[in-house]
């Protein structure tokens, strides 16, 4: 089947699509408040929840809407079993820190499963077995040292040679008594929460700074200010980077179908650990049961065309399934710190008034909740179990000094590599919906044609640091490969760390 056909569905996700949350109004006034919290993802969210029913008051804003970001765009499952991790982290960390790790994890499902249950919250929510798998002889090493790790940490889990899907599995290992759901019906609950307890929420309110006198103080793009005794920034990136965290991770893209199968899906959340990975879970929409196939990820802004990941996708999902016909499909980008462990806690060395949470790999559903409990427990004065573990300035070893360096030549690469890069192509040749490097009277610059016939110009110099930005059609935005900042094609901010958008240098407007 030739992807051309799918290539109109707008990449919008199915959480999103079956969802309505409740829409608030930007910032347009100054506040004071206990706790101002910036970022409107589901950390964000889960933060403020926590902070309001102790009878914190907190302002929660969002530069865009609710969980529109990586929330929105996740597979959404709850589990402790994040890839092949574990045996990593006892060869970095040791076995106790290991074993904290899965052990915040697993709290933080519990936590999830018994505010759902105890609330009823509607949000397909299912216990599941989590898997991961190879389908080739390399693999079948690394499935069998992460279940050594498994045995040593105590986690329950099987090693299996085969698993109830067409996946041609060499070898597979289980973890037991995971679980998915329906991040957005949940996320819905937690936001009536917050508003019932006095919390008070600002969409469209984009934070520019925090300035530091006796308390933190956010400024937002319009000029509107928040005092507050702390600043959490749950912002993915975080927006204000005294520590240059940015350096410290890189950004990767994944890929997300979901569609209608005639075989019926079993059991179980899937991931293989091959190097082009495969998710797989099940979703109940309308009395049908959606399959949601993820995968394909490369750093933000390098590789090739991105509409081939969904065909790669689509192409698995036929393979597999007897049938798929694709309904959705969306893309998602997740930060990765040097040695693979988030950063919660103060930005600031002890600073506490600014608290932030980023880094969370792909794993952001546990990882939010275990972020929520530790800042709330950080603005509390209270001790936690985990706050060393995910320390910001823990100390770096050696593996992350390696990987430092090596992310940081990349970045080097790509800052010069991008300027000298002559483009070929004119903007009179671009075809409608298509987006290209052009040269733009005798300068590199960033063209896209709009399906209306209009070209929007922009000067693919990102605002972040200087590297030149690429063109990725599956999303029609501008990407930048060296930290991956996001723009819209007209030049927009998307996603940060850049705050400015792209300079236009020619705009048709509609
Ligand atoms: Fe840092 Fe673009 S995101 S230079």
């Amino acid at each position: 089947m030739s992807y051309q056909s799918k290539n109109s569905i707008t990449p919008e996700p199915f959480w999103r699509e079956s969802t309505k949350l409740a829409s608030f109004s930007s910032l347009d006034h100054d506040i004071h408040v206990d706790v101002a919290i910036v970022g409107g993802g589901i950390t964000g969210i889960s933060t403020a929840y926590l902070l309001a029913k102790n009878g914190v008051k907190v302002a929660l804003i969002e530069a865009n809407q609710l969980a529109n970001g990586t929330t929105g765009h996740t597979t959404a499952k709850i589990t402790a079993q994040h890839d092949l991790i574990y045996n990593e982290y006892i060869q970095h960390f040791g076995e106790e820190k290991a074993k904290l790790y899965y052990d915040s994890h697993t709290e933080a499902k519990n936590f999830m499963t018994q505010l759902i249950n105890e609330h009823n919250i509607n949000c397909d929510y299912s216990a599941q077995d989590a898997f991961l798998y190879t389908t080739n002889n390399r693999g079948i090493g690394k499935i069998e040292k992460e279940f050594e790790a498994y045995q040593k940490l105590g986690i329950d889990g099987q090693y299996l040679k085969d698993l109830p899907l067409k996946l041609r599995t060499k070898a597979a290992l289980s973890m037991k008594d995971q679980a998915q759901f329906h991040p957005l019906e949940y996320v819905s609950f937690l936001i009536k929460e917050i508003i019932a307890h006095e919390g008070i929420i600002f969409e469209d309110t984009v934070a520019m700074d925090i300035e530091k006198e006796n308390n933190p103080t956010v400024l937002t793009k319009n000029n509107r200010k928040i005092s507050a005794k702390h600043v959490v920034i749950t912002s993915h990136f975080p927006f204000y980077d005294s520590r240059l965290y940015f350096s410290r991770m890189y950004a990767d893209r994944s890929y997300v179908i979901a569609g209608y199968s005639n075989q019926p899906f079993p059991k179980g959340m899937y991931l293989s650990i091959d190097q082009s990975p495969r998710s797989l879970r099940s979703a109940s929409y309308n009395d049908r049961q959606l399959i949601i196939i993820g995968g394909e990820k490369h750093k933000t802004g390098q590789g090739m065309d991105t509409m081939y990941h969904y065909e790669a996708l689509e192409d698995f999902a036929m393979e597999t399934f007897e049938s798929f016909d694709v309904q959705y499909r969306w893309s998602a980008q997740d930060l990765t710190t040097l040695d693979k462990m988030p950063y919660i806690g103060p930005l600031e060395n002890n600073n506490p008034s600014i608290l932030f949470a980023t880094g969370f790999k792909k794993w952001g559903m546990t990882t939010s909740t275990v972020a929520a409990h530790l800042i709330k427990d950080y603005v509390l004065g209270e001790t936690n179990t985990y706050s060393e573990l995910y320390s910001p300035s823990r100390f770096v070893s050696d593996p992350s000094i390696k990987q430092f360096i090596s992310t940081n030549s990349d970045v080097a690469k790509h800052l010069i590599g991008g300027k000298l890069e002559q483009p070929t192509k004119n903007v009179d040749e671009l075809e409608s919906d298509e987006g290209s490097v052009v040269t733009w009277h005798g300068k590199r610059a960033g063209a896209y044609k709009d399906t209306d016939g209009h070209i929007h110009v922009v000067d693919t110099t990102c605002t972040h640091l200087g590297c030149e930005v690429n063109w990725n059609h599956g999303d029609r935005t501008w990407d930048c490969p060296c930290h991956g900042s996001r723009f819209g094609y007209d030049g927009h901010v998307i996603e940060g760390p850049a705050k400015k958008p792209l300079k236009t240098l020619h705009s048709e407007k509609n």
